[in-house]
């Protein structure tokens, strides 16, 4: 990380008090003692302005560091977008938060008192954390409304899903995600029938049926057309606020559009961040991107 970045990080932790840190200094290391205080089951405690915290956290493959002494926080409801050139990290740095690759040192926290790696792939879903490959993994055989109502079922691990049926509030949420994901036109389409943009929309909306707290897309708009990226835009303004989302992004109009800070990675650790102006006229930035 950089000096100036180091001060602004400063700067933030003193303004708000820094449990993660804290804990660190407790008999346990933090750990035991975090995830014993989770008070209600389901809440993630965001008491202290961040909904995830990533601190000098770092991977290596076979003694390449692919992230290197990473740090950085979310801010509840925030629209986080990450960019940096290929091979920066930014889909290992999901790997890392999402369970599916675990960090050779560091602090993943999911609120203040959740520790990341302390739970497995799975259970991290569960806590509330909804994860979009750049792929998109619908079922092509089943509607638009099975899709949705599946990933309910799978969510909440129904056993008997073929007795499930969707209670009042479901279908209400169903309903509502289908107008914002604009697929309520398509209810009873094959999902193999839409289009690329229409897949990618209905994979969100499934993510959505789950109630995520926090969401990550890793290029969520690659090879869209220009109309369905708009829309993409639109979609996730509106889910700002209502959820954290983190956006790894390549297309940088899609980013102006969407962005408030921008986080560039690169090496596996934060090279710059600010608005998207700013990181664009940081001389760094711009030797990383024009140097690849
Ligand atoms: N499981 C793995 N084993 C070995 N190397 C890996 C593994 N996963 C990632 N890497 C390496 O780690 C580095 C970071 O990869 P990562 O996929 O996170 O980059 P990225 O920022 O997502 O790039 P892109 O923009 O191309 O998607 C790359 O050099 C990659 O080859
Ligand atoms: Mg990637």
């Amino acid at each position: 990380m950089t000096p100036d970045l180091l001060e602004e990080g400063a700067r933030r932790l003193e303004k708000r008090a820094s449990p993660p840190t804290g804990l660190n200094n407790t008999e346990s290391g933090g750990r035991n003692a975090s995830t014993g205080r989770i008070a209600t089951p389901g809440e993630v405690d965001v008491s202290h302005g961040r909904i995830l915290y990533l601190e000098d956290v770092s991977v290596s493959f076979d003694g390449f560091k692919a992230i290197n002494k990473l740090s950085l926080d979310i801010a509840p409801g925030e629209l986080r977008c990450i960019i940096g050139p290929n091979g920066a990290g930014k889909t290992t740095m999901m790997d890392i938060i999402t369970g599916k690759t675990r960090p050779n040192e560091g602090t993943v926290f999911f609120g203040s008192t959740i520790d990341l790696l302390r739970h497995k792939e799975s259970e991290i879903a569960q806590l509330g954390i909804g994860r979009k490959f750049q792929k998109p993994t619908v079922f092509e055989q089943l509607t638009v409304y099975e899709n949705l109502e599946l990933a309910l079922k799978t969510h909440k691990g129904v056993k008997a899903s073929m007795f499930f049926r969707l209670d009042s509030v479901q279908s209400d949420r169903l309903a509502e995600i289908l107008v914002t994901i604009q697929l309520a036109g398509s209810v009873n389409r094959l999902a193999g029938n839409l289009s690329h943009g229409q897949k990618q929309w209905l994979e969100i909306g499934m993510l959505l049926m789950q109630d995520p707290k926090l969401l990550l897309l890793d290029e969520p708009v690659a090879g869209m057309t220009d109309e369905e990226t708009a829309r993409t835009a639109e979609l996730f303004l509106t889910l700002k606020g209502k959820h954290s989302l983190m956006v790894v992004e390549h297309d940088m109009s899609f980013i102006r559009t969407i962005s408030e800070i921008v986080t560039v990675l690169c090496d596996g650790s934060v090279l710059a961040q600010g608005t998207l102006d700013q990181v664009q006229a940081d001389e760094r930035v711009i030797e990383v991107y024009l140097g690849r």
